[in-house]
This record gives structure tokens, sequence and C-alpha cells, in this order.
């Protein structure tokens, strides 16, 4: 298990609550992010761009491992070509600069949204699973529909696992105050139908992200799986809120592709011959 982990996009909303499940398990976080405060910078974290390659391989340099949260996290809040252009040139520079300085593992942020999100137009069916994808309607859709094609190839020229999070709604704890009023209206919540995770459930997959064969995976008649996260939500219980009786936060699935990769070596992380590449969903 890698013991040096990048953090990037570490001042955000996900990146925050990774950084501190991190460390509450004592790994040696290397915190990254292009806004950092002066408190940021005197807790250690390190400001680079990413989408400049050349800061991508430094900040990447003392790690064993990256979870990559820094991204455009949603449409509307840049120009469309913006959105695309930062999202994708970002995710390439961290998935070359993981293989230029032979990281063991790539976990990040993809999106519920390559499922077809938002649904304004309804889903061919519900619930969706990776059946669904790919199915990009906005050019930050897009951008993870791209990242997931590119990680898929770097990790077979490169022999890392890169694993891809299809997050939902992320959700602070504060946010769990709007949740009564979703229930009197409930299209509200139509355009994701219904979905989300909490902000701390980034922070259990650098644990629980394992590269599986792809025909032990597929979702659809497998019963859902309970995410079991060690030492998570120490002060609250969010699904025991009333947002507990949403039928959106569930299972987790893998959808992985078999790599062609040739051993690189004995570390327990590296993929052997024959080994795969996955992309494991976190479902609403
Ligand atoms: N928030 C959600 O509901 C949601 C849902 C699905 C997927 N995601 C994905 O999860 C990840 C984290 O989302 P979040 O809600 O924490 O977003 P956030 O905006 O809170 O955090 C993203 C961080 O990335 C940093 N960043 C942006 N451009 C950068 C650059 N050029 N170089 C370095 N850092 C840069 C920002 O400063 C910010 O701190 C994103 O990749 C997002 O697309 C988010």
């Amino acid at each position: 298990m890698p013991q040096r982990i990048c953090v990037t996009g570490a001042g955000g909303k996900a990146g925050r609550a990774v950084v501190a499940g991190l460390r509450a398990h004592g790994y040696q976080v290397e915190a990254t992010d292009v806004v950092v405060t002066r408190a940021d910078r005197e807790n250690g974290m390190l400001a680079a761009d990413l989408t400049d390659y050349g800061q991508a391989v430094e900040a990447l340099s003392q790690a064993d491992a990256v979870v990559h949260l820094a991204n455009i996290p949603a449409p509307g809040l840049s120009t469309p070509a913006v959105t695309f252009n930062s999202n994708i040139t970002m995710n390439f520079n961290v998935f070359q600069a993981a293989a230029a300085n032979k990281l063991e593992r790539v976990v990040w942020a993809s999106s519920e949204t390559t499922l077809g999100l938002p649904f304004d137009t309804p889903p061919r069916y519900a619930p969706v699973d990776e059946d669904h994808y790919p199915l990009p309607t906005s050019t930050y859709a897009l951008s993870k529909v791209a990242s997931e094609t590119v990680a898929g190839h770097v990790a077979q020229w490169s022999g890392i696992p890169h694993i891809a999070l299809r997050f939902s709604n992320i959700m602070a704890p504060e946010d769990y105050q709007r949740f009564p009023q979703f229930q009197h209206d409930p299209h509200q919540r139509k355009w994701n139908l219904w979905g989300y995770i909490d902000e701390r459930d980034p922070a259990c997959w650098p644990w629980r992200s394992r590269p599986r064969p792809f025909a032990a995976t597929r979702p659809s008649s497998s019963p859902p799986r309970t995410p079991s996260c060690p030492a998570r939500r120490p002060n609250s219980s969010p699904r025991s809120t009333p947002a507990s009786a949403s039928p959106g936060k569930s299972a987790s699935s893998a959808l992985c592709w078999p790599s062609t990769a040739p051993a690189r070596s004995s570390a327990s992380t590296r993929p052997t011959p024959g080994a795969t590449t996955c992309l494991p969903r976190a479902d609403p």
C-alpha cells in the first residue's frame, strides 16, 4: 500500500475531507492546489497549476500514489471550452506525470454526469448503471468521458492502475439541512435521480479501490455493496438523516478494462501481465 499520497484539489470540498481522512489513517499527504491560502501554505500545501505539465510532474514527485481531485467541478462555472480544455489538460498532465514519476496508483474523480446527467431528458432506464455510459451532455461531462479514455490508455502504457470514481453530487455535513425540503418537491433532485455522496466518502476510496477482473464486476445483477471505511463519520451519520430514505445512495461497482501492460515490479499494487485497469464508480 502506498504511504505518501499526493492529493490534488486539496483545498476543495472533497480534497479537504480526503486530506483529513488520509492523515487520520497515518498516510503522509502531499497536498496541492492552485489556490493556496496562507493557512494552507503553513499547513504544507503546495501551490501548483496542474494545467502546466512541469508543475504536475513536480507536484507528484515525492508521492507513491495520487488522489487527483483538481478540476473545474461542474458545468456552468466557466465557459464550456475552458471547462473542457482545463479539465482534460489537468487530467492528462496528472496521468502522464504519474507515469513519469512511476507512481503505484492513480485514483481520480470522474463524475456521474458521464451517465447522462442532468436528466432533464429522462434516462433510458432507471436505476442507471454502467451501460448508460457514455452519455455526456455538457463539456464538463465530456471532459470526464475523454479523461477516462485517456486514463485507460496511460494505464495500459505504464502498467499503473488508474481508478476513476464517478462521484455523485458531493454533500458536506451542512448540506444535509436542505434535505427535508427535497422531500416536499421530489422534482428538485430529479436531475440526478436523487443521488448524492458524502464529502467524506471519497476519503474511503484509497482503501477500497482494488482492480478487479471485468467479468466479475458487471453491476446489473449484483446486490449493492455497503461501503465500509475505517474511522469515518466520527461526529455525524448522514445516512441516518431524513436523506437516508433516498434511493440514491447505494452501491459502488467497477468497470474494468483488460490491460496488456507488462509487469513492472514486484510491488503488490503493480499489475502483472494481463492485469486489469479498473474504473470503479461511486454511485449516488
Ligand atoms: N462536487 C460534486 O458534486 C462533484 C460530483 C462529481 C464529481 N466531482 C469531481 O470531484 C472533484 C472534486 O470536486 P469538489 O467538489 O471538491 O470541487 P472543488 O471546486 O471544491 O475543488 C476542486 C479544486 O481544484 C482546484 N483546481 C482547479 N483548477 C486547478 C488547476 N488548474 N490546478 C490545480 N488545482 C486546480 C481548485 O482550486 C479547487 O480547490 C472534481 O474533479 C469534480 O469534477 C464533484
